[in-house]
C-alpha cells in the first residue's frame, strides 16, 4: 500500500521467498509496499532495491529467496495502469488521481486494479443484479483481492464480509474501506476451508478449480444468489457440468475478452 512519504507506484523491487515466514507479515519498513503470501511463496514488494535488507532477513528467518525482480508499476497486473472508470452510477479512481469520484482505492499490487475482464464482468453483473433485485441484505466477496467488489456494494449501502487467502489483499481491502468511509468485515482465510456462506449474494471472482472446488462443498449452497467468474469461454462445459450436480440454476451469462460470467440462483 501507499505509504507517506511515497505518492505513487514507480519501480517494484519484489524478493520472494520459498515458504515464507510468519514474522514477515509484521515486518515493516519505510519504502515497504506490503507482504504477500500465497501459493507457497512470501513476496516481500518495496518502493526502492533492498538487497542489504534482505540479505539480513534470510540470514535471520533462514529463507530461500526464489524471486528477485525489478519490474516497472506500469508492467504489473498484465500491464493494466491503474486508470479512473465508471459503472453504474460510480465513478472510480485509484486515489491518487484528481476529481470528484464517488469511490477511490489504492490498487497496491494485488489483484482487482479494477478493468481486469473478470473484474468488470462481477461490477457489471453487480450493477445488474442491483438494479433487478434491489439491495442484498448481505454480501460475501470470497477473494476480494483489493477489495473493489467489495467497496462496490459497500457503496451501495449493503452489509459486506470480505475474504482472502492473501494477507496483503486483506490489508489493502480493508485500508480501502476505510479511504471511503465505508464499513464492512474483511477476514483472511482459504475459500477451501472457509464455512459462513449464509448471505443473500456471494461474488466469487477466482478460478475454475476453485470454484469446481467450491460446487462440491454443501456448505457453499448456504447463499442464495451468486455472480461466479474467472474462467474463460473454453472452460464453460466443465462449469456448465459440474453445476449440474449443484442447486445452482443459471440466471444470466454475461461475456468480455474470452472471460465468463454467471449469475446463479440457487433453486
Ligand atoms: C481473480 S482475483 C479477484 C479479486 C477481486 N475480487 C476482483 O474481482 O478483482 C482472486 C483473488 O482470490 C484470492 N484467492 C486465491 N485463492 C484463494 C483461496 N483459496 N481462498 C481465498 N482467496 C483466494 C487471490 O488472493 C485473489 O485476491
Amino acid at each position: 500500500m501507499l505509504k507517506p512519504p511515497h505518492q505513487k507506484y514507480e519501480t517494484l523491487y519484489i524478493y520472494g521467498f520459498r515458504e515464507g515466514h510468519p514474522d514477515l507479515r509484521n515486518f515493516d519498513e519505510e519504502d515497504l509496499i506490503g507482504y504477500w503470501e500465497e501459493d507457497g511463496i512470501g513476496v516481500l514488494f518495496f518502493h526502492k532495491p533492498k538487497n542489504e535488507l534482505v540479505e539480513e532477513l534470510i540470514e535471520k528467518y533462514n529463507l530461500i529467496l526464489e524471486i528477485k525482480d525489478a519490474v516497472p508499476y506500469s508492467q504489473w497486473n498484465e500491464k493494466r495502469v491503474p486508470q479512473p472508470f465508471e459503472v453504474g452510477p460510480f465513478k472510480i479512481a485509484p486515489f491518487w488521481y484528481e476529481g470528484n469520484w464517488d469511490i477511490i482505492f489504492d490498487p497496491s499490487v494485488v489483484f482487482g486494479e479494477g478493468r481486469h475482464p473478470t473484474t468488470l464482468l462481477m461490477l457489471l453483473a453487480s450493477w445488474d443484479f442491483y438494479k433487478e433485485k434491489g439491495l442484498p441484505q448481505s454480501v460475501l466477496d470470497l477473494g476480494c483481492g483489493s477489495g473493489i467488489l467489495t467497496l462496490f456494494w459497500a457503496k451501495l449501502s449493503a452489509k459486506v464480509k470480505a475474504l482472502d487467502i492473501n494477507p496483503l489483499c486483506v490489508r489493502v481491502t480493508k485500508r480501502n474501506l476505510e479511504l471511503n468511509g465505508l464499513e464492512g468485515e474483511v477476514l483472511e482465510g482459504d475459500v477451501r476451508t472457509f464455512k459462513d456462506f449464509s448471505c443473500e449474494l456471494i461474488l466469487a471472482n477466482l478460478y475454475k478449480g476453485l470454484l469446481l472446488e467450491l460446487f462440491q462443498r454443501e456448505e457453499f449452497f448456504l447463499g442464495k444468489a451468486y455472480l461466479v467468474s474467472g474462467f474463460t469461454i473454453g472452460m464453460e462445459e466443465e462449469i456448465k457440468e459440474a453445476l449440474k450436480n449443484t442447486p445452482l440454476k443459471l440466471y444470466k451469462r454475461y461475456e468480455r475478452e474470452n472471460w465468463v460470467c454467471y449469475w446463479l440462483w440457487r433453486s
